[in-house]
Order: C-alpha cells, then sequence, then structure tokens
C-alpha cells in the first residue's frame, strides 16, 4: 500500500506532504499550489450514537492521509495515489452518486458536494495527488481522513471559505450518496475538529463540539490499537440493518431518535419492540449515558477512571448491537487479562480494530499477550500500534 517515495521522517513517520509533493511533480510535471493533510481516527466510546442524533468522544490520531492540490484548466477532478495505481477522475458536471466505485468515488464525492450547490463555471478543475499512512479497514477511518483531506484544500483552492462542520457534512455526503455507504457525522467531524491531546465530545444532534483533554501521558497510559486485519465496509450489510433497527424502535417509542430515549425509559421500549429491536435499542441508549459518563470523568478523575466505561461499551456491543467479531473479542479479552484498565471495539465493527488503556509499564505485556492469544486461538497477527491525540485536518504548505 505505501510508496517506496515517502521517505523517513525524523523522529518517526514517513514524510506524508513531502512524498504526496514528489508524487504531484511526477505525475503532473510542476510544483502543486499546496499540500493539506486530515488524520484517521479511534472512536473513544460512543459507537453508533451518531446517527441517532447522541453522543460521541473521539480523537483524531498521529496518522493522515496527505493531498498535493492544484488548480487546473477545464472543470475536471483529476487524482492519483500512492495506494492505488487506478488513476481516479471525472468532469465536475458528471459526477454523480453511483457512477464511481473505489477510492475514487470518495474524492469525486467530496468534489460533487461541495461543487453542486454552486455555477459550475465558476469552479475550475482541480489536480491531486495522495499519500496516506492511515491504514485502510482497521476501523480508524482512512475514508474521513480521505475525504477531509479532500475537502480542505478543494475548500481554499476553490476560494469557498466554508467552516469546519460544514466541510464535515460535505464529507458525509459523499460518504452516504456518492460511496453509499450510511454512516454517520463522527469520523468527518474528529479529523476536522481534533486537537493535540484531546478528544472531541459532540453533540450530534446540534454538532456543538468540545474539546475534552484525556492527560494519557500525564497519567502514564497508553492507548494500545490492536488492529485484528478482519477488514470491513460499511456500505454493505450489517451497519445500515443497526441503522435502520434503531430508526425502527425511534418509531415505536414515539421520537425523532434514540437520542430522546433515557436509560430509564427501556422497559416501556420493551413492551413495544420486539426483543432484537430492543436491544438494539438499549445498545444506543445506554451508550449515550456512558459517552457523558466518560466526560464527566475525564474532567474529574483522568483518563485511568473511564476503563470500566469502555469495557461496558464493548459488551453492549457485543451482546445488544451483536457488531463485534470473535477476534475483536478476543482483543478485548486478552487486553483486560494483561491488565487493560478498559479496552473495546472502536468503529462501525464487523472487523477493525479495537482499543485497550494500559499503563505504560504493562503495554508491552500486553501487547505480547494478545498477538499469542491470536496466534493460540489460530487467527492471524494482528497488527498493534498506540496512538496519541493529534491535530485536525490542516494546511501543510
Ligand atoms: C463508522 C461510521 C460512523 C459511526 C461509526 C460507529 O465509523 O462512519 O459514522 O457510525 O461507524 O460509531
Amino acid at each position: 500500500m505505501l510508496s517506496d517515495a515517502a521517505r523517513p521522517r525524523p523522529g518517526g513517520g514517513r514524510d506524508l506532504p513531502g512524498s504526496a509533493t514528489e508524487g504531484f511533480v511526477r505525475t503532473y510535471g510542476k510544483p502543486p499550489e499546496g499540500v493539506w493533510s486530515a488524520p484517521g481516527r479511534v472512536n473513544l466510546i460512543g459507537e453508533h450514537t451518531d446517527y441517532n442524533e447522541g453522543f460521541v468522544l473521539p480523537f483524531a490520531i498521529q496518522h493522515r492521509t496527505a493531498v498535493a492540490a492544484s488548480l487546473s484548466p477545464g472543470h475536471s477532478v483529476r487524482a492519483r495515489s500512492t495506494f492505488s495505481s487506478e488513476p481516479a477522475g471525472a468532469a465536475l458536471a458528471e459526477i454523480a452518486p453511483g457512477k464511481d466505485a473505489g477510492w475514487g468515488a470518495y474524492v469525486l464525492g467530496v468534489a460533487w458536494a461541495l461543487s453542486s450547490a454552486r455555477p459550475l463555471a465558476s469552479l475550475p478543475g482541480v489536480d491531486l495527488f495522495i499519500d496516506s499512512d492511515v491504514p485502510v479497514g482497521a476501523g480508524l477511518s482512512s475514508s474521513a481522513a480521505l475525504e477531509c483531506a479532500v475537502a480542505c484544500a478543494l475548500d481554499e483552492l476553490w476560494g469557498l471559505g466554508l467552516d469546519r462542520p460544514s466541510l464535515a457534512l460535505a464529507g458525509q455526503r459523499a460518504e452516504n450518496e456518492v460511496v453509499g455507504a450510511p454512516t454517520g457525522i463522527m469520523d468527518q467531524s474528529a479529523s476536522l475538529l481534533g486537537e493535540g491531546g484531546s478528544a472531541v465530545f459532540l453533540d450530534c444532534r446540534t454538532r456543538h463540539a468540545e474539546a475534552v483533554p484525556l492527560r494519557l501521558e500525564e497519567a502514564g497510559l497508553d492507548l494500545v490499537v490492536i488492529d485484528t486485519c478482519e477488514h470491513h465496509a460499511h456500505a454493505t450489510g450489517g451497519y445500515a440493518e443497526r441503522r435502520a433497527s434503531c430508526e425502527r424502535a425511534a418509531r415505536l417509542a414515539g421520537v425523532s431518535a434514540l437520542r430522546d430515549l433515557r436509560p430509564e425509559d427501556l422497559p416501556k421500549l420493551a413492551e413495544l419492540a420486539d426483543e432484537e429491536t430492543y436491544r438494539r435499542a438499549r445498545h444506543v441508549v445506554t451508550e449515550d449515558a456512558r459517552v457523558t459518563e466518560a466526560v464527566a470523568l475525564l474532567r474529574a478523575s483522568g483518563p485511568a477512571a473511564i476503563g470500566p466505561l469502555l469495557s461496558a461499551s464493548h459488551a453492549s456491543m457485543r451482546d445488544d448491537f451483536e457488531i463485534s467479531t470473535p477476534a475483536l473479542d478476543l482483543a478485548v479479552e486478552a487486553s483486560l487479562s494483561a491488565g487493560a484498565l478498559g479496552a473495546r471495539m472502536t468503529g462501525g465493527g464487523f472487523g477493525g480494530a479495537a482499543i485497550a488503556v494500559v499503563r505504560k509499564e504493562a503495554s508491552a505485556a500486553l501487547q505480547e499477550a494478545v498477538k499469542e492469544a491470536f496466534a493460540g486461538a489460530g487467527l492471524a497477527t494482528p497488527s498493534i500500534s498506540t496512538v496519541v491525540p493529534s491535530q485536525g485536518a490542516r494546511r501543510e504548505y
């Protein structure tokens, strides 16, 4: 997936802006006007609550997608990347929902979402070259990183002057309408609003966002991500079914979204809904309560206090929402046995990654123990790393 052209950066990761620039020059024969980048995200807690107009607490991570870009003559978008030999591109007027597949749909979808309400003649074409170190299909939102980096580049090059919440909406529209995945607003919000050291506490109904400092370093904690390497896609299957169950439960309860129910309203819903729909709703309603409790605990006592909420969130996704997998359950159980303060799957589910919060001195042993548990169960070796809350989308130069 990763380009050979990518050079190591002093202190660790690859020089993504540099390699996107090199790729741009190689492809288009001139330097780009600028490079923009946006990060992937880890959701600390608040899963499948965003499209129920509830609460989420994600943070932007250090892995990013960089887009080198320039205006070009004509009215077409052309894009190349280090992660596919397939080019993407289309005339702006011809981009339409359902027409494009693959990674290009995210790029063209954002161009479509940003251009569709504007007179085409006012928008020139754009050339893009993209590099990324956000793992794909790992539940770390490589798609939002791509959408948000492209959205920031197009916003500036086209002089649209949109604010971050509007750019997040453009990314979500691209995903919902062009890619065809009925996802919520969490991932794009984390990628655009993230701040170093903090999580984004977002009310997905009002779109009010607050930075909540995580203080992992101060507390001597690592946040470990265990990518099971079971890849998932939200344009198909289970994700849309879960969303439909939530909408059904809200209709039965007579509310516009499950956000309007409290845990004490659940017994009433149990009388109205079938058993499965009830369990789906119970996950969402209790998860909203866990998010607000986690924010209060983070503020009052710091990150070591939220462990039990993370583990309760996982149990709810495993038993009520049924979006975990045996590998994700194993990642969580092995982490807890190895001393994690809390652990849960993160992201949409049906594969992807789990997270564990662990004291730094126990982190290496936990990572070993998880790998051993996977080997013992005959599962492929998971890819394990630590993440730090990082800055959201930005212009690199
Ligand atoms: C995916 C979606 C998000 C959100 C999560 C589940 O990441 O893109 O909008 O629904 O799943 O919390």
